[in-house]
């Protein structure tokens, strides 16, 4: 199964100018982001990723990620960051607060969990949406589900260990659970409290900063 191929156009070409990191607490314009401001995360989020390539089983994993709508792609439909560049937005703000928290509570998260937790936790979302008048229209290609999904696309691209497995299955925490999964649920939240730490991470992104 190549279930990293996913199929998109090509990425368009983008002028790379280093620009500082926004600060956690500003807050985003709901408006749209400015290119700028898009080239900053795709260049920051590539040399975060580019440390844990050796996690990689797909040594091609960036490449393809590039040729994704993932830099591009809005965060939601309708919610937060509904716009260009939302969820790449929305990866870098919560893994700027996953690593805050692993320093603050010293979680002991590895820097390679960190990374990919935060960056990649709703890699679900590449190629979910599609632009529909003035906003956006639900395009799943691969309909999975959410946190289960992104499990599965990283899984079939590089190493992950059960606790990151579970703290990105359950990044929804209560906003996606039925009777059925909860059990689970409850026994990964014991197994793994950290995945608390990831919880808080996306939805204080999305209330906050988004
Ligand atoms: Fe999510
Ligand atoms: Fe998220």
């Amino acid at each position: 199964m190549d279930i990293c191929a996913w199929n998109v156009p090509k990425p368009r070409s983008i002028e790379c100018q280093a620009l500082k990191p926004r600060r956690i607490g500003d807050k985003i314009d709901m408006k749209g982001l400015r290119k700028s401001t898009q080239i900053a995360n795709k260049i920051n989020i590539i040399r975060q990723l580019e440390k844990v390539h050796d996690k990689f089983t797909n040594k091609d994993f960036i490449k393809t990620l590039k040729g994704t709508d993932f830099f591009t792609a809005p965060c939601s439909k309708a919610h937060h960051l509904s716009t260009e560049g939302g969820l790449a937005q929305h990866s870098w703000n919560v893994y700027r607060l996953l690593k805050e928290k692993n320093e603050r509570y010293d979680l002991g998260l590895s820097e390679e969990s960190v990374i990919i937790c935060g960056l990649l936790h709703d890699i679900c979302k590449v190629h979910f949406y599609k632009p529909d008048g003035d906003g956006y229209a639900y395009n799943d290609q691969m309909p999975l589900g959410h946190g289960e999904k992104s499990v599965i696309i990283l899984a079939a691209n590089m190493e992950l260990t059960q606790q990151e497995c579970c703290m990105i299955r359950w990044h929804m925490g209560n906003w996606d659970l039925s009777s059925y999964g909860r059990p689970a649920y409850n026994a990964a939240m014991k197994m793994y409290p950290n995945c608390a730490a990831l919880q808080t991470a996306d939805y204080e992104a999305s209330v906050f900063l988004e």
